[in-house]
């Protein structure tokens, strides 16, 4: 079959795009992203072929100037993520007949990542977030003698085996879109190998972890964009993860952060009238007594105000309220 294939050009002396500056990244919003310099080609390929196989024959036989990185052919490596027609996938899991739309199939290096050159970006911020959690288990005391080991029940490791199934690919990040505005952000791949130390027994930090993550940058900086879940390949759900972390860090007390607010402030508006009460929803989730953050909060109050968004000053309940708490008295745990 004949593939057509759009690749991303950048090199260091020439140009990808106007703004592209070797080692930075586009600024989000990447759909504005200036008009970019895309190469085509056309390859002879079996129906089954991947994006991969395409760029490896591309370089091969065609042009041997691009750039690509890529190791297993697998899925296994991780490191033939790429923008394929605008999200971040594996080249070498990615079937051409299931990526051509309109006739071709557009690869490039996702803009969320600075660019080295054609489709190899530098993973530098990828691998800082995933060291920043510590991704080692710190080993309770007493440790296991010469001949000993450490004894875990099998339901424990399960629990685990969906973060184990992480390559590294980081592919999750690219596409995140609270990192796109927030570089501070933990990120998803990051959070959720936390959660594979803190949710394993044998680990003596686990408190010291959860206060840790419930900072900024954390756990509660995830907008549940759910695009980690949609683009991981291993099936890691790094949503899920961040979401398990979240209960354990309140379980285990740290509440007095924004996060933590405003889901509080969400439940118990629900609990009470059965919707949203968005105007107490930021005064809340930033803290009462916080003079400086609610000073803070002003431009925006006054933009939505300026914009006609004013939520209703008098907050009413729904009809039937009490069904809703009674599912929140069912439920029990924190909101009860
Ligand atoms: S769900 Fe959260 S962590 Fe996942 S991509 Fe969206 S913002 Fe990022
Ligand atoms: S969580 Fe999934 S998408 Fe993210 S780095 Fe790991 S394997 Fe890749
Ligand atoms: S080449 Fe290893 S994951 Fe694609």
């Amino acid at each position: 079959m004949q593939f057509t294939i759009e690749i991303g050009r950048y090199n260091p002396e020439g140009t990808y795009a106007e703004r592209a500056v070797q080692g930075e990244c586009f600024p989000p919003p990447w759909d504005k992203a200036p008009p970019k310099h895309y190469q085509t080609y056309t390859v002879e390929l079996p129906e089954h072929a991947v994006v991969l196989d395409a760029l490896i024959a591309i370089r091969e036989y065609q042009d041997e100037s691009v750039a690509v990185r890529c190791a297993c052919r697998s899925a296994i490596c991780g490191s033939c993520a790429m923008w394929v027609n605008g999200h971040a996938h594996l080249a070498c899991k990615s079937k051409l007949t299931e990526f051509t739309k309109d006739g071709k199939t557009r690869v490039e290096s996702p803009p969320s990542m600075p660019v080295i050159r054609d489709l190899v970006c530098d993973m530098t911020t990828f691998w800082g977030k995933h060291f920043k959690v510590n991704p080692w288990l710190d080993a309770k005391k007493p440790e296991p003698g010469p001949m000993e080991e450490y004894r875990v029940p099998n339901a424990a490791m399960e629990e685990l085996i969906q973060e184990v199934s992480c390559i590294s690919c980081g592919a999750c990040l690219m596409d995140c879109e609270s990192f796109a505005v927030n570089p501070d952000f933990l990120g998803p791949q990051a959070l959720a190998q936390a959660y594979r130390y803190v949710g394993d027994p044998r680990d003596s930090k686990t408190r010291d972890r959860l206060g840790e993550y419930s900072g900024p940058g954390g756990i509660w900086d995830c907008t549940h964009c759910y695009e980690c879940v949609t683009q991981c390949p291993k099936g890691v759900d790094p949503l899920e993860q961040i979401l398990k972390i979240r209960r354990l860090a309140v379980d285990a007390g740290f509440t007095n952060n924004p996060g933590t607010r405003h889901a509080d402030a969400f439940a118990t508006s629900v609990k009470h009238s059965g919707r949203l009460n968005e105007l107490t929803l930021l005064p809340k989730s930033v803290g009462l007594f916080n003079v400086f953050g609610q000073l803070k909060t002003l431009p925006s109050a006054i933009n939505m105000i300026r914009a006609g968004k004013l939520p209703p000053i008098i907050h009413k309940s729904i009809p039937g309220v009490s069904r809703i708490k009674a599912i929140f008295d069912r439920l029990g745990g924190r909101f009860k």
